[in-house]
């Protein structure tokens, strides 16, 4: 039987934080043994705000780095810059072109994103979800391994593949989202009801893949709880202590309930001290092999052979919903 296929990306918009890797890349790694996969740095997204030229090189590096640094075997996995497989573009625009403005409008994100910039709205934000469902297409995906603030997304991409099929007979695979159980929405420490987000101007609001252990234990030392002192897993009226226990769960693998007996009569002093080992102790490994990554000539290699397969999946895909449509 063949295989089936998984697509997923990430933008360089920032270094990679704790949440991308509980939520997105940590399921990657394990996806990579059983489906045929393509992991994207997505840098065409990364622009829909204005990036610093340099920064975003430097950042797509650590991306690259990062992605093998957390295990992914370029042997299984085809890893891959967006704007070197221009059929993303491409494709990208023919999704534009079966989006309606008003499910654009719709998507949180956007809404989020474009709040208070009045008349300049950058046009890429609201284009961006379109430009997604091309990314995922193109590989004719069956599942797409992200975070929960990606779910609407995968629904319009559904929405806009079958919109697609109706009206010009079966081109795309209708993908599924994958989220992990635990850690599929990590949020700010800062701000516990807003999600940890690389582009957060706020340094303490996220723990970066790439931060060192003392920064670490600052960060999570100073993580925003709350003042009752108990350690009880509710999201509603505990975000920052449920925070830590989830962060602590997807490290760990110990269940809310276990926690909440291994804390009782104990304080957020005890269990923060818990979490920052547990982040500290997945951190060390990774960063060693990133930092031989980021000195390996190989890396660029890689990515070449990546954009190579990635370029021949997705121009078959490319011609075939062109082909279709007359053009
Ligand atoms: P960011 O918002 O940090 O820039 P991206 O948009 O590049 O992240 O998302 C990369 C992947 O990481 C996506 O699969 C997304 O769902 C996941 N992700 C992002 N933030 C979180 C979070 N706070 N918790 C869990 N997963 C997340
Ligand atoms: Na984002």
């Amino acid at each position: 039987m063949e295989k089936k296929t998984i697509f997923s990306g990430i933008q360089p918009s920032g270094l990679i934080t704790l949440g991308n890797y509980l939520g997105a890349l940590k399921q990657f790694v394990e996806l990579q043994e059983e489906f045929e996969c393509y992991f994207c740095i997505v840098n065409q997204h990364a622009i829909t705000v204005p990036q610093d030229p340099a920064t975003l090189r430097q950042n797509m590096r650590n991306l690259a780095a990062l992605y093998l640094a957390v295990g992914l075997d370029p042997q299984k996995a085809s890893l891959f810059i967006q704007s070197e497989v221009p059929a993303h573009a491409q494709l990208g625009w023919i999704m534009m072109c079966t989006s309606y403005v008003g499910e654009l409008e719709r998507m949180t994100q956007y809404k989020d994103k474009s709040q208070g910039r009045g008349e300049t709205i950058p046009g890429g934000l609201l284009v961006y979800p379109p430009l997604m469902a091309a990314d995922i297409l193109l590989y004719q995906a069956h599942y797409v391994p992200v975070g929960e603030d990606q779910r609407q997304h995968i629904e319009l991409t559904r929405d806009l593949a079958e919109r697609f099929n109706n009206r010009y007979g079966e081109v795309f695979t209708i993908p599924e989202i994958r989220t992990p159980k635990f850690g599929a929405r990590i949020m700010s420490l800062q701000e516990p009801t807003k999600k940890m987000s690389k582009s957060d101007p706020n340094q303490g609001a996220f723990i970066s893949m790439l931060d060192d252990p003392k920064l670490v234990e600052k960060k999570i030392k100073r993580a925003q709880t709350d003042s009752d002192n108990q350690i009880r897993f509710d999201k509603e009226n505990k975000p920052g202590v449920s925070n830590l226990m989830t962060m602590l769960s997807a490290c760990t693998g110990q269940s809310m309930e276990e926690m909440e007996q291994a804390y009782h009569g104990k304080g957020y002093g005890a269990l923060k001290a818990d979490v920052a080992e547990a982040v500290v102790n997945l951190l060390q490994p990774i960063q060693e092999r990133f930092n031989n990554w980021m000195e390996s000539k190989k890396l660029d290699d890689v990515l070449d052979d990546g954009a190579a397969k990635a370029n021949q999946r997705a121009n078959e895909t490319l011609r075939k919903a062109e082909q279709v449509m007359g053009l």
